[in-house]
């Protein structure tokens, strides 16, 4: 399978701190990649680097043909970003937070009319239209979200943590919804604090103070480690990284 994210040695350092430490890896084209790792480990500002918003201190990226720091608007064009904090409007309603995002992308007419039905019907937001953003429940808000980073059809979707306290029923309906972009071809690079939502990916990437330490298949992770479930391999890889490190 061709790779459509690719990085060698990708760093990123604020002033002494190396928020993102010497990143190779690779995502297939189609894949689902889970990002995981504790906080402060760069999970962010990896996929700040990989969507064409923060330059590299060293390294390169390429996602979907085009280097990240040189092209970072080729990059931006096929790509949908959902960020930790994902900017919708409170004020305005379901509609115009996706009229105002179809805006922004330069979707007009009868595509865009078209695209919002479509959205509208994967998400089932259909009967909620009318409401305002800031009276929907967290599960909706992200669906809306989600809505918003598709209007532009990109062919990866980088979410940061996409369903970060959102309640046990709308995480499954956004799987749902995840399953069915993986159905149409769209690459998925998540990051997660949720290990069940690690589990479902392809294969993924343990981030620990800017470095991957782990990247394989969740069942390759659990039979490496002997551990009975990810949580485990995680925490004890965690553990051998942080023990190496004091002697
Ligand atoms: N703009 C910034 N300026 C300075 N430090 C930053 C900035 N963004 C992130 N960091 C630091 O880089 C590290 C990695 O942060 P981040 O990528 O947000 O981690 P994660 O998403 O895994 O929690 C943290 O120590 C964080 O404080
Ligand atoms: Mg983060």
């Amino acid at each position: 399978m061709e790779a459509i994210i690719e990085t060698h040695g990708l760093t990123r350092r604020f002033g002494d701190l190396t928020a993102v430490d010497h990143l190779d890896l690779s995502v297939a084209q189609g894949e689902i990649f889970g990002l995981v790792g504790p906080d402060g480990a760069g999970k962010t500002t990896t996929l700040r680097m990989l969507c064409g918003l923060m330059a590299p201190s060293a390294g390169s990226a390429r996602v979907a043909g085009h280097d990240v720091a040189r092209e970072p608007q080729a990059v931006k064009d096929q790509i949908g970003y959902m960020a930790q904090r994902f900017g919708l409007y409170g004020d305005l309603t379901v509609e115009e937070n996706m009229n105002f995002y179809a805006d922004l992308f330069g979707i007009m007419g009868a595509e865009r009319r078209r695209l919002a039905e479509d959205l509208l019907k994967m998400t089932r937001l259909e009967p909620f239209r009318a409401r305002q953003a800031g009276r929907l429940s967290g599960g909706m808000k992200q669906k809306l979200a989600l809505m918003c980073t598709l209007l532009h059809r990109p062919r990866i979707l980088f979410l940061d943590e996409p369903t970060n306290g959102v309640d046990p029923v709308s995480r499954r309906d956004f799987w749902t919804i995840l399953y069915q972009l993986l159905k149409d071809g769209i690459t998925i690079f998540m990051t997660t604090a949720y290990l069940d939502e690690a589990e479902r990916c392809n294969r993924v990437g343990l981030m620990h103070k800017g470095k991957l330490i782990r990247c394989e298949t969740p069942e390759a992770m659990k039979e490496g480690t002997e551990a009975a479930n990810l949580e485990s391999a995680f925490i004890k890889t965690i553990y051998e990284v942080e023990g190496a490190l004091r002697t």
